[in-house]
């Protein structure tokens, strides 16, 4: 498909877009153009009936390559339990459906996303934005990987541009943007939070003529984050380099090992403390503190939660665990044994025969997969010797919050919100653990926690964490 009208689409194997008629893309928003929509949204009680204002498949750069992917929709409640509600300054839910670092499109949707989050925003009264993002598989026809890194991020942030730059007209407070996302979605909440304003992105932004305006954010909530990926393989061996493969594979010891190994001078390099007053995180005290700081914590809340004789069962089968009064303890290595099975082989992240969705996120041009690892470059091509190919030590940054989380900014989102799953062996835990650290100690305000027993992408508190964007926006 030929899309003359953005001008430089030319050749992109996609679908026509919905509005590929139009002759200019206009970044002025149009609060006219809805339709009204009905949700039912559950509360502890029942149910909440939101009417609201659905603004669909809004273009959000200037000079779009993909207006599938490069497309929002806006979500603006009026009418709660029959109740009109006033949004004009509520606070903005930014939700990203980015999953697996793959393109994420909003443009067929026919109302609100089903996201928990979402709902339950609405039902609160909030503005709820959903942006479409190009994604790692999108591949034009004449075989440029378009969507790799650092498109996602890139769009996302023109998306938040283009809120802020329409501010009066886009309805809630673009002051009080709160970004929300989950896994490689995490990845992007947390990178929206922690590089607003950077220049890094700009000349991508102008690339695309994304609004001119800010792009910073108020607040992030961030569950189970892929980020860290140039180092997210030694913090995986470092956590879970002795749980067996599941499926029954086989790790390669001495790469687990060796990764393990040089875990603790990137961990030392951080120079992060641990919140609540704990001292230095370093691969030593790493295991002890997030059991003591996360883990004990959230089995000490699931089994308050467990029906009596439950809880007594579910100790019964956990003997690596001991409660007194409300308080659970367990050491690190009996937690390690208690996950079981990893699912990531080693390295999980720079895979030395290029197949991990992270290869194809650092591919480039008509290359679809890279590696962006020195250790994962030379084991995988047997080249000692072997470099990165120049461009990526900016492109890896880009994806990475962590370098951004090192120094006071006036642009970083100051509420954090981070989550994962104590089952979950997509990454290492020291990675959100770190996420959360990095923001304490810059002085913002933290709210981390775990969820016992819960895999990846679990989300098991969203209403407080839609209460939460209500007490921060205040
Ligand atoms: C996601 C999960 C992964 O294990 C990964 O490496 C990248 C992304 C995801 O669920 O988004």
């Amino acid at each position: 498909t030929v899309l003359g009208a953005a001008g430089v689409l030319a050749g992109f194997r996609e679908e026509t877009p919905p509005d590929s008629g139009r002759k200019e893309i206009s970044l002025i928003f149009d609060k006219d153009t809805f339709v009204e929509r009905k949700a039912m949204v559950p509360v502890h009680n029942g149910v909440r009936n939101v009417t609201y204002r659905f603004y669909k498949a809004v273009p959000y750069v200037g000079r779009p390559v993909d207006l599938r992917h490069q497309s929002l929709n806006i979500s603006v409640p009026v009418r709660i339990d029959g109740r009109p509600v006033d949004a004009s300054e509520a606070p903005i839910l930014f939700h990203t459906a980015v999953g697996g670092f793959n393109p994420a499109s909003v443009v067929d949707r026919n109302g609100a996303g089903e996201n928990i989050n979402v709902l339950l925003a609405l039902g609160a009264g909030h503005v709820v934005v959903e942006p479409g993002a190009r994604g790692r598989t999108l591949v034009s026809a004449d075989g440029v990987h378009y969507g790799v890194a650092p498109a996602a991020i890139v769009d996302l942030k023109a998306a938040v541009r283009y809120l802020r730059f329409n501010k009066g007209r886009v309805p809630g407070n673009t002051d009080r943007i709160v970004t929300s996302g989950t896994s490689a979605g995490g990845a992007m909440s947390s990178l929206l939070g922690a590089t607003g304003d950077s220049p890094l992105y700009e000349p991508h932004l102008k690339t695309l003529e994304a609004a001119e305006a800010s792009d910073a954010v108020f607040a992030s909530g961030v569950w189970c984050p892929i980020i860290d990926l140039e180092h997210a393989d030694m913090a995986y061996e470092w956590n879970w380099g002795d749980n067996p493969l599941q499926g029954g594979g086989r790790i390669n010891r001495a790469v687990s090992d060796e990764l393990r190994a040089a875990f603790a001078g990137y961990q030392a390099s951080l120079g992060l403390r641990g919140l609540g007053g704990f001292g230095p995180l370093t691969a030593e005290t790493m295991g002890d503190y997030l059991t003591r700081t996360y883990l004990q914590p959230a089995a000490g809340r699931f089994l308050k939660w467990l029906p009596e004789k439950d809880r007594a069962a579910y100790l019964g089968r956990n003997r690596f665990m001991s409660l007194s009064g409300d308080d659970v303890s367990f050491d690190w290595n009996g937690f390690l044994a208690h996950v079981g099975p990893r699912m990531k082989a080693a390295p999980a992240f720079d895979a030395f025969d290029l197949s991990s969705p992270e290869n194809n996120l650092f591919g480039l041009g008509r290359t679809p997969a890279r590696h962006f690892t020195l250790y994962g470059l030379r084991h995988g091509t047997g080249n000692p010797a072997a470099e990165l190919d120049a461009d990526l030590a900016e492109t890896v940054r880009m994806m990475n919050p962590m370098p951004f989380l090192k120094e006071a900014s006036g642009s970083h989102a100051k509420h954090w919100w981070i989550r994962v799953g104590t089952m979950d062996t997509d990454t290492s835990l020291s990675v959100s653990g770190n996420l959360a650290a990095a923001a304490e100690n810059l002085g913002y305000d933290v709210n981390a926690a775990m969820y016992w027993d819960g895999g990846h992408a679990v989300n098991y508190d969203p209403g407080a964490f839609v209460k939460w964007i209500g007490d921060i926006a205040g």
